[in-house]
C-alpha cells in the first residue's frame, strides 16, 4: 500500500473553501497573544516538562468531571494505551470493543500486545450492550466502549456486565469531554476514562495532547509512573516505562481553552439540535433517538443518508464540508486480517460506514448556516 506522507495539514488549512467548514482552528484562538503572555510566563520560568500548568490542567479537569484524580498525558492514544498497560493487560488477553471507531481504539489494545474482539453496535452507533456477553470467553480481560461523538454509550448495562465477569471498562471519551450519563461526567463510570486533546477534538490544543481520569488510587500511581520512565523521584525508577507527560505548552493552551468549554458544548448542543428539528422532516435522512439521559456533546453531528455518497458530493459542491466518519469499519480494516472477519459478521457497523455523514457542528456554525445546510439536503432529495 502506498503511504500518504503527511495527509493531515491539509485538513488544517484554511482556503475559504467551502465556506461552512468543520475546520475551525484560526476562529478558535483569534485571541492566541493572552495564549502567549501565559507561554511567556512558562519561558521566563523553564518550567517546560509537567510542573505548573500541568497541575493546573490536572485540577481543571477533577472539577469538570468530578474524578477523584486526573493525569495529563502525550495523546488520547496513549490514555487508552497506558490505562491498558496499568490494568495488566497484554499478550493473551482479549478486549471487546467496537468496529465503529476511530483506529486509535484499536492501535491501544493491539499496541499493549491484546487481541480485538468486536461487537457489532446499534443504531446511536455505539456498542451493544445485548451482544457483549456472548463475546466474552476465558480470556476476555476488558471492555473498551467508545462514546461516539460525544454520546454515551449504555453505561450502567456495560458496568453491570463486567462487574458481574469481572472485566475491568476502559473508557474510550476522546470525544465526550463535557458530556454525561445520567448526569454523571463520562469517563468517569469504568477503571479510566480517557481524553483526546488533538486539534479536531471540542477541547483542542496546538498539536497532541490528551488525559485521563480515574477514582483509583492505586491505578493514578501507576498510571503517574507509566507517563515518566517510572520515576519515583530524579535518581530512583519504580519500573521501566515510558514517556508521555502532557507537554506544558499545550497545558496552557488547554487551560485557557477549559474556560470556554461549556459555551464550546452549548453552542455546538444547540446547532445539533436545530439540525435534528431540520433534518428528521427530510425522507431519506435518519437522526438517532435522542434520550433525556444522554448529554451529548456532538464531537461530530452524524446521521444516516440513503444515497450517502451523491448527497455528499452534492452539499461539498454547494460548499459544505460534508465529510465521512468513517467509511469502513476496523474488522475490515488491511490491519485487521489477522483477526478473521468478514463482510457480513458486523452488519449494524458495516450498514453505518456505507451510509453515515457528518455535518459541520461546532461553536463558529450559526444559525442560518445550519438552515442553509438542511435547505440543501432537502433540495437534494426533492429533486430525485
Ligand atoms: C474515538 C477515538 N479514540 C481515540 C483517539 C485518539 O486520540 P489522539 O489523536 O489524541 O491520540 C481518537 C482521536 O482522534 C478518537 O477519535
Amino acid at each position: 500500500m502506498p503511504i500518504e506522507h503527511n495527509y493531515l495539514p491539509e485538513q488544517y488549512e484554511q482556503t475559504g473553501k467551502p465556506k461552512i467548514n468543520h475546520n475551525y482552528l484560526v476562529e478558535q484562538f483569534a485571541d492566541y497573544a493572552e495564549i502567549f503572555k501565559d507561554i511567556e510566563q512558562l519561558v521566563k520560568k523553564g518550567d517546560y516538562t509537567l510542573g505548573h500548568s500541568v497541575d493546573e490542567f490536572e485540577e481543571n479537569i477533577k472539577n469538570l468531571t468530578g474524578s477523584s484524580y486526573a493525569i495529563g498525558l502525550g495523546s488520547g492514544t496513549d490514555a487508552l494505551f497506558l490505562s491498558l498497560k496499568a490494568a495488566g493487560i497484554g499478550p493473551g488477553a482479549e478486549v471487546i470493543t467496537t468496529p465503529y471507531t476511530f483506529f486509535a481504539t484499536v492501535g491501544s489494545i493491539v499496541s499493549a500486545g491484546a487481541r480485538p474482539v468486536f461487537v457489532d453496535i446499534r443504531d446511536d452507533y455505539n456498542i451493544d450492550p445485548d451482544l457483549i456477553e456472548s463475546a466474552i470467553t476465558d480470556r476476555t480481560k476488558a471492555i473498551l466502549p467508545v462514546h461516539w461523538s460525544g454520546r454515551a454509550c449504555e453505561m450502567d448495562r456495560i458496568m453491570a456486565i463486567a462487574d458481574e465477569h469481572g472485566l475491568c471498562v476502559v473508557e474510550d471519551t476522546c470525544h465526550g469531554i463535557n458530556a454525561s450519563y445520567n448526569g454523571k461526567a463520562l469517563g468517569t463510570f469504568g477503571l479510566t476514562g480517557c481524553f483526546s486533546m488533538h486539534p479536531l477534538k471540542n477541547l483542542n490544543v496546538w498539536g497532541d495532547g490528551g488525559y485521563l481520569v480515574t477514582d483509583s488510587g492505586e491505578t493514578h500511581e501507576k498510571l503517574v509512573l507509566l507517563r515518566n520512565h517510572g520515576l519515583v523521584n530524579r535518581d530512583e525508577c519504580a519500573m521501566f516505562a515510558y514517556n508521555s507527560r502532557l507537554d506544558s505548552i499545550q497545558a496552557i493552551v488547554a487551560n485557557h481553552l477549559l474556560k470556554k468549554i461549556d459555551h464550546i458544548t452549548d453552542s455546538r448542543i444547540a446547532n445539533a439540535a436545530l439540525y435534528d428539528e431540520l433534518l428528521r422532516a427530510i425522507p431519506g435522512i435518519t437522526v438517532p433517538v435522542r434520550p433525556e439521559n444522554v448529554k451529548q456533546v456532538y464531537h461530530i453531528y452524524v446521521i444516516r443518508a440513503e444515497r450517502r455518497d451523491a448527497l455528499c458530493e452534492y452539499l461539498i459542491a454547494n460548499d459544505i464540508d460534508a465529510k465521512i466518519h468513517y467509511p469502513i469499519p476496523m474488522h475490515l480494516q488491511p490491519a485487521a486480517a489477522e483477526y478473521g472477519y468478514s463482510p457480513g459478521d458486523l452488519p449494524l457497523a458495516e450498514a453505518v460506514c456505507d451510509t453515515v455523514l457528518s455535518l459541520p457542528v461546532h461553536e463558529f456554525v450559526t444559525e442560518e448556516q445550519v438552515r442553509y445546510v438542511a435547505g440543501k439536503m432537502g433540495e437534494f432529495y426533492a429533486r430525485g
